[in-house]
Parts: C-alpha cells; structure tokens; sequence
C-alpha cells in the first residue's frame, strides 16, 4: 500500500485527490471476488493494483469527459493504457461503473446503463464457482478459477496496441491503432499492414526487400513472438529486435502506433517512456500516411505535402491525401481516351510513390518512358531513375508518396498542356521542396543513361527485351485476404423452410460435436492456407471427408448469412469441382465438409519442391487432362451455375488431383458469390487471391469480374507446360521476372515455333507440341488486358479441340 501512496506523490496529484487517494489506497487490492464494483468518480483510486505495484487497472481519462477501462504502469506520468476495455467505446466521465458481478462477469457500464464491454464470463454457473478477478505482476487481468486454479479470461488474450513483456503474441494476436495493425500473415511473417478506406498495403518488413533480405524466413508455421524481459523481441520468422538498453530489471512495452510504427519503449525514473528501438527507421515508410497524391517528407520531423496542382481533401486529415485541381480525363470504357498530345508532366525530385505500378520496364530511355505513360490512358504519372539503369515505372494510383534527397529518382506527374502548375502549387503546397516551374516540364530532362543491353539467363534468356510488371504490386497485396461477399448482394431468396428440407437430403448441417468426432477431435491435418486448415475426418458410415475449418475473420458473419451462402455453394456439383457436403456453423466454429480428394494438389506433383530435380514427373497425357479439367471446372463456375461465382485465387494450391488425376478444384465458394445478372462487376473492399497469380486489375482498384480468375488460369497453365512456379523464375540479375516479360517470351515462342524450349525438361521431350502451342497460345490471351482475355468459356472449347491427340509424337526426328 506505501507503495501506491508514492506513487500519487509522483504523480503530483493535488493535495486533495493526494488525501482521497491514500485513504482509498487501503481499499486497492489486486484480486476481487464476485460483487465488487468501482464507479467512475472513484477516480483516481484503482480498481485494481499488481501485487508488486507496477500495474494499476481502473478509469483513464481519456477525453473531455470520456474515460476508458484499462491497465496502465502505475509509475508512468501520464498512466500509458497497455490494455483498454472499450478503446472504441469511451464511458460518461459520471455515473459509469465497472463491476465484477456475483455472475463472475467483469462488467463495464455506461452513466444511462448501457452495457459497454463485458468479459463473456458469466453465468449462473461461474457465479457458483466462486470466480476471482486479478491483475498479475505482468500487468495480465485475469479471471480465475480459484478451485481449480485455471483461467477463465485473461487480458493478455485481448491485446489492443500494446505488447507487453512475457504476453505471447500468436497468429490469432493482432495489435491494432488507427489503420495500423501488427499480425502474422498467411505466409508466416509478422508483418505491418495499412488497411485504409481506399487500399491495402503491406509496408514492413520493407516490401522492396524479400523476405531473407529482410532477414525472416516463411518456413516456421508455428506463428509466435515475444518479448521477454531483457528487452528482446522474438518472432518465429526469425526477426530478433533488440532494445538498445538490453537489460532486466526494466519496465517495457511494444506498442504499435498511430503513424503506423511499431515502437519499443522503457520506462525511466522519472516516469517517461524512452524509445529503445522500432520497426521502421525511416517513418515516411509507413504507408497511408499523407494519402493519396500526398508525400511524406521526415527532415527533420514529418511533414506531409500536396503534390504540385493538387489540394488537400481535408484540412483536418493528411490521411484523406489530395485532390487534383485538373482532370486528365476519363478511361473507363466506352469513351474515347484523350489524346497523348494534350499532356505534359511536372518533375518532382527525389520523389517516389509506391505500388500502382501499371507496368515495370528496363532499361529504357527517358523519352520511351515518357511515351509509355503518354499512352496509357490510366497512367497519372510515372517514376523514372536516374541512377545508371532507367528504370520505367508508369504509375495508376498515386499512393505511399514520399521524398528523400538519397531516393535517385523522379516523379513525373502528367498534368493538361493548359493547366497552369504555378498557381495551384502555391496553393496547395507550403512545402518548399517541392518548387517547380512551368518550364519543368520533360521536355528539359534528358537523363542519356540508357540503351544497354539487358543480360538475362536460363530458360528464359533470349526470350526477353525488356518489361516487366507485377513483382511489386503482387507484395501489396499478399496480406489476408479473405471474405465474403456483403449479405445484401448475394443471399438467395430461398432462404424458405421447405427449401431448407430439400437440401439437407444431400447438403447438410453438422453439429461441432459430430465433426469433431468425425476427425478425431481435429487430428490428422490434412494442409493449411489462408482461409483455414483442413483435417481428415470419417463420417459416421464410413465416407471419408476433408473437414476445414475456417480461419477466424470469417466467423463475424452471422449464423444465417452464413446458414444462406452455404446453401448456394452446397447446390454447385461438377465433376471439376470439389464437392460440398455440408457446414457447421456454431458460434465460432464454422467449418465446411468437403469431399476427401486422394492426391494432394497439383503444386505437389509439378513443381519439384527439393530442386533435386526427382520429383515424379507429371506426364504429358495428365497435364493436358489437369488443364483441361480445370478450364472446365472454372467454366462452369462463371457461365453455368445458378449463381455466378467467380473463385479469385486459381493457383496450383487449390487444384486438387483424384487418383486418375483429374482435376477438382477446391476452395471456390470461399470467394465472391455474385448475381448472374452483375455482370457489371462488383467493388470489392477486401482483396484476396496469392502472390503470382493476381490480375493486375487487384492492384488498381478496379471492379473485379470473372477476367481475374482467368489470368489466373493462364498463370497456372503456363506453368503446367514448364513445370516450375513463374514467381520463382528469375532474370540472370537475380530479378524476378515479370509479366511483360513472360508475354515477350511466350509471343517469341508463338512466332517461331520453338516450343521445345519452354516446356518442362524433365518429359524429356515427352509431350505433344501442338497441344503445348496451344497451351502458350491460351496462356498468353489469358495475359492481355482484362478485355481482351477469353472468357473460360472459349478455353475449354479451344482445349477441348485439341484433346483427342496422340500422347506425344515424335517431336524431333
Ligand atoms: C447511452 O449513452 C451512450 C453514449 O454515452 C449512447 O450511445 C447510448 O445510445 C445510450 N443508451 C441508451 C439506452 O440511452
Ligand atoms: C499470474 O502470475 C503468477 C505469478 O506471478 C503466475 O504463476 C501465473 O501463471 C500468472 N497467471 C497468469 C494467467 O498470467
Ligand atoms: C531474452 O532473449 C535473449 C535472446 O534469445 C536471451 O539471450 C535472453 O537471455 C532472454 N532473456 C530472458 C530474461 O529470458
Ligand atoms: C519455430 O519457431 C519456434 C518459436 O520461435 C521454435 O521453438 C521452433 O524450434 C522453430 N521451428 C523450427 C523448425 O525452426
Ligand atoms: C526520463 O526521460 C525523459 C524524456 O526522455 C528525460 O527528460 C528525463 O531526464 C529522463 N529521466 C531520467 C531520470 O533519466
Ligand atoms: C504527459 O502529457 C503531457 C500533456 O499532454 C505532455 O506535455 C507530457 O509530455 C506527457 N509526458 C510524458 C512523459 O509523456
Ligand atoms: C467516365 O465515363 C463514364 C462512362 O462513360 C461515366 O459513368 C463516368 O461518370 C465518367 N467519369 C468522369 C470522372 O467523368
Ligand atoms: C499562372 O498563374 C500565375 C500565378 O497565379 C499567374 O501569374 C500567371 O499569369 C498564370 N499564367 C497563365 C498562363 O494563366
Ligand atoms: C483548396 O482547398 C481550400 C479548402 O480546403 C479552398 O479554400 C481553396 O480554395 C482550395 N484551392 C483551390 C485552388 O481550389
Ligand atoms: C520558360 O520557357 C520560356 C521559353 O522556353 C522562357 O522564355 C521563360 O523565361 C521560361 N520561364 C521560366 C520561369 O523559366
């Protein structure tokens, strides 16, 4: 108790509150049975305090008259909140009460009665038990049971934007501040992601880098991190952050924060938090935090800027970016593009924007950089740099904008030949790094670092000029994609009692208790991706099924929206696609039963994962078959089902192999279901879909339709016929190759003729070259611009022409 009683001397509490505290001090305990209670205008006493007295746990102002329910370091000046009950949802600053009710509840409740946040512990039976409320000497409150000692709730599980020392941080733990937020992504790196209203990018570790530069490893699927007492940071990906007063006996926290860094800090004597290490050094590249057409600029604080011609959005919030006062036109179909001669650009040094990139080339000149936007209707500006390479960037979407005097390139931003720059720029832009004349415009550049060469290697090398697109964008948009389509779009009408009978014949509900049985309480793990893991299980007369159980974000969609998903993907049955048998749906449990296909996906069978160069080979025979029946299974999909289902992440993964190897494609329902009649697109908020197999058109924020699985599908053909993931393919620089590239090759192959050289060299010539054509032929359409792919339609038509071919002739002789 002498303990807290300094402590409100160190707080400088005025001599008033002083009294109060310490005649109060005597009260604070750190466990409380059930009946205890605290009122807001019992402030500043505590509701409760760490045996040791680190931690205090009770009201926080934080706001005129709004507080919160949280546990902060008693020792901190301005009591830091490390966990907060209702961050979101801040109580009457009179008559609000938090309470540990005879229920075993902890209870928060607003000033009118409103029940704001509550644990979830109660119950009649809880109550009977006797259940305590504690907050530990690691700042953990916890619910207990004291008969039998175990935990019933735990604030360590709930973290808000605050790790502390000894909390384990899992894949479920996400912290959270603002559009921030620090989790383990679906490839098993903790990463930073911005989730803001527009788009989704993730920014550390730094997206340029991969991952082994950045020196993590996706290979640890155990997903865990801590930071223990020494001041250490420990990430199952192999990141080790360390504080620069490594040391025990320091009080310390993580904290994610506002401007989207993450932050380590300790505690000093005198009260105040010093900051002893953090993710990003350099914090413009946090992204999101100037908006779009805005950029950051850290010399020596940050500062965020319009870029020249535009004004802020909203003088209140830089994160709402910048309008043009132009307009360089519409792009969508159906009007005529304006022509490239009413354009001209503004350089803006040392500047870059990342992502939206609508096509990456090098090395090319400047002028031919230049023309490359020119002509692009959708192109707002493009990056150009001047650092002996040329590299091209033509730009859709301005966003993550920032300047740095060490960044060796420029931004060129196309503006109307008429538009007068200097007026608005004065405007719009107080920042003096970004003067710019009228006269600065392209035509006075002329950087003459061009016209080398390109070098490549392997396979691919003399099949490419130059190009290349997607390596950057696809970085952006690696991050946990997962949803479902908003109710409202796509919930049948038919949602009627007696339609609810029919389908239970073949499409069922099952109880958790039965899967659970039926997989031996979730035993033998059968894989694991994004959306979930899946188990093997038996169901009761023997049929075996794959039962997967979905991964948490989806468990927010309610009961009968679900219940009426289920019931659309459940009617969906063709020989080229996984079959649904049934779903369950309790609380969080929500899981999907699916047929038990035998032979693992194709990823398993065509690429050779060991690069021992062993791996059994897929025949030709079977290869065409796989592609065939996948092309059916997708036709089917978008142009025969009742409802129009679009899969959004064809990929190798998800193309699963029976015994015969033919094709089932798995995981589709997972993905949009959208009308028939939408064909118009729908926007989407959510992005889903894997690294090597998103169309272009996920990065542009452009309405998604059925073209994006068929780019998709056109990715995996290509790599049937080769036998090797694209993504792994890389220039003799070490670069990845792109898609400009792969189109180049595959269009030289087209004109003359030389298919051998493309196809897998493990078939040893073993294939039938007029089918590989058209293999490549297909792949190549399914490339172009979204207009101009084939619909899935058209390819099982062409693929099925070619189908009744001899295995494979004679290729050479
Ligand atoms: C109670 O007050 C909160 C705001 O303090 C308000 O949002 C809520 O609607 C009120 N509830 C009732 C039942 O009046
Ligand atoms: C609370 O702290 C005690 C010792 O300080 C520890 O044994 C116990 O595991 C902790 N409980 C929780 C739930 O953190
Ligand atoms: C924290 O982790 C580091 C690195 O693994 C280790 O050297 C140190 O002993 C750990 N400290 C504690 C208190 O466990
Ligand atoms: C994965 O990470 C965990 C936690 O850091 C570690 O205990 C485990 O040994 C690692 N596994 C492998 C295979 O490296
Ligand atoms: C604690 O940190 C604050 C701010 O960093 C500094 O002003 C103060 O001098 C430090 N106090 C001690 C005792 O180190
Ligand atoms: C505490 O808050 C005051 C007022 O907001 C601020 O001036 C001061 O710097 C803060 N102290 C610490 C240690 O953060
Ligand atoms: C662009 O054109 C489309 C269709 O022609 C129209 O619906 C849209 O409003 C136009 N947008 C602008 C910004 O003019
Ligand atoms: C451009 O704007 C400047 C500053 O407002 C003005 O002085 C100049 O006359 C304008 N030029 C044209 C061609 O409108
Ligand atoms: C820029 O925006 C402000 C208010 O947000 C407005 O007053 C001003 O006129 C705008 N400037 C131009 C050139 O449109
Ligand atoms: C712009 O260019 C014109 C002609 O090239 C020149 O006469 C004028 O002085 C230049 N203006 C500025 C501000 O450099």
């Amino acid at each position: 108790m002498a303990a807290l009683v300094t402590d409100c001397i160190a707080a400088q509490l005025s001599l008033v509150t002083l009294l109060l505290c310490s005649s109060l001090a005597s009260t604070a305990q750190h466990t409380l049975g059930a009946g205890t209670s605290l009122s807001v205008e019992d402030r500043p006493q505590p509701f409760l305090v760490s045996p040791d007295g680190t931690f205090s746990c009770g009201f926080l102002q934080v706001g005129d008259n709004a507080f919160s329910f949280s546990v902060w370091f008693t020792a901190s000046q301005n009591s830091t909140a490390v966990w907060t009950a209702n961050r979101d949802a801040p109580v009457n600053g009179r008559g609000s009460r938090v309470s540990f009710t005879r229920d075993g509840e902890l209870a928060l409740a607003d000033a009118n009665g409103t029940m704001v946040w509550t644990s979830r512990t109660g119950g009649v039976s809880a109550g009977r038990r006797g259940l305590t409320v504690s907050l530990n000497n690691t700042g953990n409150l916890v619910i207990a049971d004291p008969s039998t000692g175990s935990t019933v709730w735990q604030s360590f599980d709930w973290p808000t934007d605050t790790l502390l020392p000894s909390q384990p941080f899992t894949k479920d733990t996400k912290l959270v501040a603002g559009y921030y937020s620090l989790n383990f992504d679906n490839d098993n790196v903790l990463r930073l992601l911005y989730y803001g209203p527009d788009v989704a990018s993730l920014y550390w570790p730094l997206p340029d880098l991969n991952i082994y530069a950045a020196g993590r490893t996706n290979y640890n699927s155990s997903r865990i991190a801590f930071l223990n007492n020494t001041g250490v940071f420990l990430s199952s990906d192999q990141l080790q952050a360390q504080a620069t007063d490594l040391g025990l006996g320091i009080k310390r926290r993580l904290t994610i924060e506002q401007d989207g860094n993450l932050r380590m800090y300790s505690l000093n004597t005198s009260g105040a938090w010093t900051q002893t290490w953090s993710a990003l050094k350099q914090p413009c590249h946090a992204h999101g935090i100037c908006g779009r057409n805005g950029i950051c600029e850290y010399q020596p604080s940050l500062r965020c800027s319009c870029l020249p011609g535009h004004n802020m959005t909203d003088r209140a919030d830089w994160r709402k970016g910048c309008k043009p006062l132009f307009s360089i036109g519409n792009c969508s179909q159906g009007t005529a593009p304006p022509s490239p001669e009413q354009f001209m650009f503004v350089k803006v040094p040392q500047t870059d924007f990342y992502g939206f990139d609508l096509a990456f080339n090098k090395p090319v000149t400047f002028e031919q950089c230049r023309d490359t936007c020119l002509n692009m209707c959708q192109c707002s500006a493009f990056s150009y740099r001047i650092d002996g390479n040329g590299f091209c960037y033509p730009k859709g979407l301005l966003f993550n904008g920032y300047t740095s005097p060490n960044f060796p390139g420029s931004i060129y931003l196309k503006v109307p030949r008429d538009f007068n720059v200097s007026a608005p720029l004065i405007a719009a832009a107080s920042a003096a790094g970004l003067a710019c004349s009228p006269n600065d415009t392209v035509k006075t550049v002329n950087p003459d670092v061009y016209g080398k060469a390109p070098r490549s290697s392997g396979k691919w090398a003399y099949l490419f000029a130059f190009a290349g697109v997607l390596g950057v964008l696809d970085l952006l948009f690696i991050a946990t994609g997962w949803w479902f389509l908003s109710s409202k779009q796509s919930i049948p009408t038919a949602l009627e009692a007696g339609y609810r009978k029919v389908m239970t014949s073949q499409f069922r509900r099952f109880t958790y208790r039965e899967l659970k049985e039926a997989t031996g309480n979730f035993k033998e793990e059968l894989g694991r991706g994004g959306s979930g893991v899946v188990y093997r299980g038996v169901l009761e007369g023997g049929r075996v099924v794959a039962v997967k159980r979905l991964a948490v974000d989806v468990t927010v969609q309610g009961d009968e929206e679900f219940w009426a998903e289920m019931t659309v993907l459940g009617r969906i049955n063709h020989i080229n696609l996984v079959r649904i048998w049934g779903f369950c749906s309790e609380r969080k449990h929500k899981m999907l039963v699916y047929e038990y296909v035998e032979n693992q996906s194709l990823d398993r069978h065509l690429f050779d994962a060991d690069g021992d160069g062993k791996a059994a080979t897929l025949a030709w025979s079977e290869r065409y078959k796989i592609a065939l029946g996948t092309a059916r299974g997708l036709a089917y999909l978008h142009h025969e089902c009742l409802e129009w289902v679009i899969h959004c992440d064809v990929k190798p993964e998800n193309i699963l192999l029976t015994r015969e190897f033919d094709a089932k494609i798995s995981d589709f329902g997972l993905a949009k279901l959208s009308k028939r009649d939408g064909g118009a697109g729908v926007e989407l908020t959510h992005m889903r879909g894997t690294s090597g197999y998103m169309a272009p058109e996920w990065a542009l924020n452009l309405p998604i339709n059925a073209k994006v699985d068929v780019y998709s599908f056109g990715i995996v053909l290509l790599e049937i016929v080769v036998g090797s993931r694209l993504q792994d393919q890389t220039t003799e620089t070490g670069e990845r190759l792109q898609l400009p590239q792969i189109a180049q090759a595959l269009r030289h192959v087209l004109d003359s003729g030389d298919v051998m050289s493309l196809v897998d060299a493990r078939l040893q010539g073993q294939f039938n070259p007029r089918q590989a054509m058209e293999m490549v032929r297909i792949s190549l359409s399914c490339m172009e611009e979204r207009t101009c792919r084939p619909t899935m339609d058209d390819i099982a038509k062409a693929l099925t022409a070619f189908d009744d071919e001899d295995e494979h002739p004679a290729y050479h002789s």
